[in-house]
Formats: C-alpha cells, sequence, structure tokens
C-alpha cells in the first residue's frame, strides 16, 4: 500500500490515479486546506476504485500516527502535502515553514518504526533560481531561494539527505518539476485554484471562459526570442506516471542508490506566448490578452535536461503541448458545467 500525502490535490490526485491503475492500493491523507473531498469521486470515476481517504493534517503526529496504525501494510510514501502559494509565502513564511517542514519531520520519523520502505518527495525547479544555462541538469547549483516556500524545498532536499546519509533504513527519491499543467484527459479532475489565480494556465483558462477579463503577460522584453518569459511546461498526467516508476524503482530496491534525484520536464523550453498561440490553436478559443510590466521575482528562462529520468527512471513525457491545452480547457468547461466557476 502506497500512502500519498496531499493526494486530493492537484499533481497528487492525478497521481493517485495512475497508481491505481498500475495496481497499487492507495490511501490518501489531506487536510483539505487547498483541495475538495469530491476529488475522490472522480479518481472513482476514472480508476472504478475509491482510494481509502483519512482526513488529517500531517504536521499532527497523532493524527499520523493512527493513520501508520489503522493501515500497517504501508510500503511507500508519496510527499505532496504542502502549501504551494509563492507570494503567500512571503507574507506568512512560518505558516510555510512549519507545514511543509513538520509534515516531512513526522514522515521520516514514523518511517522506520512503521517499516516503510521509501518516500518520493515533491520538489522543483525552484531550487535552480535562475540558472546559469539551460537545459538544466540535476547537478546545476542551488540558488538562494527568493521566497520562503522555496526555501522549503531546499530545506526539505537537505533534510531528506541528511537522513538518509545517518544510515535511515528507507529510500528516497527526491522529484524537482518544472510546470506541471494540464489536467486528466476524462476532465474529471484538475487543478483547482483557490481564489484568483496565480499561475499562468488557471489564469488563461478562467480569461478564455470569461472569469477574468484579460490575460496580463508579465513582460516582454527579456533576452527571449519573443521577449516573454521561457518554461517547461510539463503534462500532469505524464508527471503523475513518473511517481509510479519512482515508487516502483525505490520499493523494488531497482538501484544501489538510497537516494536519487530527478527532473521531471519535457525537455523543450516554451514561451508564454507560445503557449497562449498554442492554447489558441487547439482549442479555437480565443485568449484576450495585454502585456504589461514584469513580475517581480520572475525567472527569465527555464527548461529541463530530463535525460536523467528518461534513461535511469525509464519515463518520457509523452504528452503534445496541444492535447495539454486541450485538456485545460476541457477541465475548465467542466468546473462551469458543474456551476464550481
Ligand atoms: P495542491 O495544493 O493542489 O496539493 C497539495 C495538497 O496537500 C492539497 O490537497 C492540500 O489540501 C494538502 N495539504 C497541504 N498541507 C497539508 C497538511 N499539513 N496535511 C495534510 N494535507 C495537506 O498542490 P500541487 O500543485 O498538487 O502540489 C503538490 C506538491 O508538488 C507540493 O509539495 C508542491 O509544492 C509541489 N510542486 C508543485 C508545483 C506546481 O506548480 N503545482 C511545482 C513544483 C512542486
Ligand atoms: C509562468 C510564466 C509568468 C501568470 C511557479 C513557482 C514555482 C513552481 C511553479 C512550485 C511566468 C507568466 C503567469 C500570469 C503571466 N511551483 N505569467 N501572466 O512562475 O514559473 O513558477 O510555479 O514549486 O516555484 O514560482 O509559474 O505559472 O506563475 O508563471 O504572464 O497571469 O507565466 O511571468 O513567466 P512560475 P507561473
Amino acid at each position: 500500500m502506497i500512502l500519498v500525502t496531499g493526494g486530493t490535490g492537484y499533481i497528487g490526485s492525478h497521481t493517485v490515479v495512475e497508481l491505481q491503475n498500475a495496481g497499487y492500493r492507495v490511501v490518501i491523507v489531506d487536510n483539505l486546506s487547498n483541495s475538495n473531498i469530491e476529488v475522490l469521486d472522480g479518481i472513482r470515476r476514472i480508476t472504478g476504485i475509491r482510494p481509502e481517504f483519512v482526513e488529517a493534517d500531517c504536521t499532527d503526529m497523532v493524527a499520523m500516527k493512527a493513520l501508520f496504525d489503522r493501515y500497517p501494510g504501508i510500503k511507500g510514501i508519496i510527499n505532496f502535502a504542502a502549501s504551494k502559494a509563492v507570494g503567500e509565502s512571503v507574507e506568512k513564511p512560518v505558516l510555510y515553514y512549519r507545514n511543509n517542514l513538520n509534515t516531512l519531520m513526522n514522515l521520516l520519523d514514523l518511517m522506520p518504526e512503521y517499516g516503510v520502505k521509501g518516500i518520493v518527495f515533491s520538489s522543483s525547479c525552484t531550487v535552480y533560481g535562475e540558472p546559469d544555462e539551460n537545459p538544466v541538469t540535476e547537478q546545476a547549483p542551488i540558488k538562494k531561494a527568493t521566497s520562503p516556500y522555496g526555501n522549503t524545498k531546499q530545506i526539505s532536499e537537505e533534510i531528506i539527505t541528511d537522513v538518509i546519509n545517518s544510515g535511515a533504513p528507507f529510500k528516497s527519491v527526491i522529484l524537482r518539476y518544472f510546470n506541471p499543467v494540464g489536467a486528466h484527459p476524462s476532465a474529471e479532475i484538475g487543478e483547482l485554484p483557490n481564489g484568483v489565480p496565480q499561475n499562468l494556465i488557471p489564469y488563461l483558462t478562467q480569461t478564455a471562459i470569461g472569469i477574468r477579463k484579460e490575460l496580463s503577460v508579465f513582460g516582454d522584453d527579456y533576452d527571449t526570442p519573443d521577449g516573454s518569459c521561457i518554461r517547461d511546461f510539463i503534462n500532469v498526467v505524464d508527471l503523475a506516471k513518473a511517481h509510479v516508476k519512482a515508487v516502483g524503482r525505490m520499493l523494488e530496491d531497482k538501484s544501489e542508490a538510497k537516494i536519487e534525484i530527478f527532473n521531471l520536464g519535457t525537455g523543450v523550453g516554451l514561451s508564454v506566448k507560445e503557449l497562449i498561440a498554442s492554447f489558441e490553436r487547439a482549442t479555437g478559443v480565443k485568449v484576450p490578452h495585454r502585456i504589461v510590466g514584469r513580475r517581480p521575482g520572475d525567472i527569465e528562462k527555464v527548461w529541463a535536461n530530463p535525460e536523467y529520468a528518461n534513461n535511469v527512471l525509464g519515463w518520457k513525457a509523452e504528452a503534445s503541448v496541444d492535447d495539454t491545452m486541450r485538456s485545460a480547457w476541457a477541465w475548465q468547461c467542466r468546473l462551469r458545467e458543474r456551476g464550481i466557476m
């Protein structure tokens, strides 16, 4: 059995689907601080299986012990549970450090006691900051974090490394995601941002459906071919499948290494303007947009070298950008049909 913390969230829910499709039994723990219990029905409609669910806060050690007592068969953990809004983390740093770090430390503490063999951790390309070179390999230097959120990812990676190096009786895989976008092709699950979206794709789809008047493109005077920023937009289902590979690798002892780090991206950098064009081409829907000033703190360009994941994990991003954009749009339309937004 696999424990998925934050499993009703955006990336977690897609990963639970892929784990169940691959035959794993799953128990989700989530405090529903940034997700909805109805996600479980979406997962059931896709896979035919409603995963076990425990509503609890991972920073609550008593509740976590009770969970492990109730499900003694947990062999692996995927730790998605975290607060993830960069701007909010600047305003409420203690909340971010407490939530993201205590969640991880509770799990690391409990794993030996309950015989858990491995933990997969959700890290981020944010650890590379503005990289010196693109595409970025796992060996690229870690840059000083520009937000408390980013710092929690760096510190978490260090905590895991120290714990593994201390001789802990389990393994870890750290996955550095680039920019996850899109939704399950069934439109049963997807991203559900709280309030005004800060990320590009939810803002874009909300603009396309008329919730927002226009999308602001933050800067077109960057040193890139069309002047807008470049990112590596990775389809969320592809990303989810990488977790299944990582769990298998850890639990089947396919590697001697006790800790491994993988970049998860497509290897292709796409500009903000190119992404808008792809959305319009793929869906036939126009996105009103306007160039405005740069957003403070934005990275100019970053995209992954995913070769290590391709060769060692045996995983490769497959979805086309146009298909990913269609999936994001289908999800936005489903939210409208359901009267959610
Ligand atoms: P999300 O907010 O949709 O999912 C996180 C889930 O964790 C939510 O369901 C939330 O309710 C839950 N949660 C938060 N704190 C908890 C706690 N203390 N106890 C129990 N549940 C808790 O976010 P996501 O986009 O799915 O991100 C998943 C992970 O991937 C996070 O660790 C995030 O930092 C990381 N990540 C996300 C991105 C991205 O762009 N989405 C990029 C890189 C890394
Ligand atoms: C993408 C591009 C914006 C909104 C963030 C976190 C990072 C990681 C991924 C978790 C940028 C531009 C955006 C808008 C725009 N998360 N944009 N108009 O900034 O790459 O990364 O999410 O680990 O830590 O910082 O993602 O989606 O916010 O922006 O022009 O309304 O879209 O300037 O170039 P970002 P994003």
